[in-house]
């Protein structure tokens, strides 16, 4: 592990800092001394009022991470506002729920490009500036499901497999430029984009779900303390492990009927159903 402490002066952009964790991560690197911010998603007025509510410098940018003008555009506002970039958390992402057959290629195309390419496109850009300010870092917040998948959300882990396994390879490359590449995995998180609402219902699941919070800590011990790899919460860890030591058993039980309750609706799905507008 890197010695601590972590970048400094800290200069942090966030993606995805609107709701859920990425607008908790705001929160909590607001809490580093010396701290500036760079908030990034689509909903400007989301990120104005987060940036007026901190309590240190912060900037924004709303901008669609998907489109292709989007990481160009990124770069320009930390190069306009800031000085450096000490911390790169790539947080955004989305999921839709549908099985392959339902869904096809379009459903796992829409999901890749928000979940995997647009952060390999906005690291791609950003990387010389976080290289000119090492020691520096990038988070990458995948989920557990990179590494365990269940049905109605192949799609989903195939976008978190990639960034897990680009986030590995990243991570070698790196480190002999000053660049710590951490990954942060979470389990079930309630947020608006993942509200968890089957498992919050029910006595017997509601302990799986865990808070924004507890997963800014982890991209903080990723992005801060040097740390490699988090689950949030840490025994999302043994789901993983499983997988790789007894895979019959894991498939099993996720193929059983009962698994399903674990593909909760995502707000997403709530969006496009409101619109009417399903990916098939
Ligand atoms: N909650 C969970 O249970 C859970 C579990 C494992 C992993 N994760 C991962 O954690 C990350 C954060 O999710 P969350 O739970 O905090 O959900 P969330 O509340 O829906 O937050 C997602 C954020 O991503 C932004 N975003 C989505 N698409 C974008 C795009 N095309 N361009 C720019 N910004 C975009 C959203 O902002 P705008 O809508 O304003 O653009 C929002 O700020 C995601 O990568 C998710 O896959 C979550």
């Amino acid at each position: 592990m890197p010695p601590a402490p972590g970048p400094h002066p800290l200069v942090a952009l966030v993606t995805g800092a609107s709701s859920g964790i990425g607008e908790a991560t705001a929160l909590r690197l607001a809490r580093e001394p010396g701290a500036r911010l760079v908030l990034v998603a689509r909903r400007e007025q989301r990120l104005r009022e987060l940036a007026q509510a901190l309590p240190v410098p912060a900037t924004y940018i709303a901008v669609d991470l998907v489109e292709d003008d989007a990481p160009a555009r990124v770069l320009a506002h930390v190069e306009e506002h800031h000085d450096r970039l000490t911390l790169l958390v790539n947080n955004a992402g989305s999921a839709w729920r549908a099985t392959f057959a339902e869904g096809g290629w379009a459903n796992v195309h829409r999901t890749m490009e928000v979940n995997f390419d647009a952060v390999v496109r906005l690291t791609e850009a950003l990387l010389p500036a976080l290289r000119a300010s090492a020691p520096s870092a990038i988070v990458n917040v995948a989920s557990t499901a990179g590494r365990v998948a269940r049905a109605g959300a192949a799609s989903y882990s195939a976008s978190k497999f990639a960034l897990a396994g680009w986030s590995d390879g990243l991570y070698a490359e790196e480190a002999a430029h000053g660049v710590h590449v951490g990954l942060v995995l979470p389990g079930f998180i309630a947020t608006e984009g993942f509200p968890q609402t089957e498992l919050r219902a029910k006595r017997a699941t509601r302990w799986l779900v865990s808070t924004p919070e507890r997963a800014a800590e982890a991209i903080v011990d990723a992005g801060l303390r040097g740390r490699a790899e988090r689950y949030v919460p840490r025994g999302y860890a043994l789901a993983a492990a499983a997988r790789v030591l007894v895979p019959g058993l894991v498939r099993r039980v996720l193929s059983g009927g009962s698994a399903s309750i674990m593909t909760t609706r995502t707000g997403a799905d709530a969006a496009e159903h409101q619109a009417g507008t399903p990916v098939d």
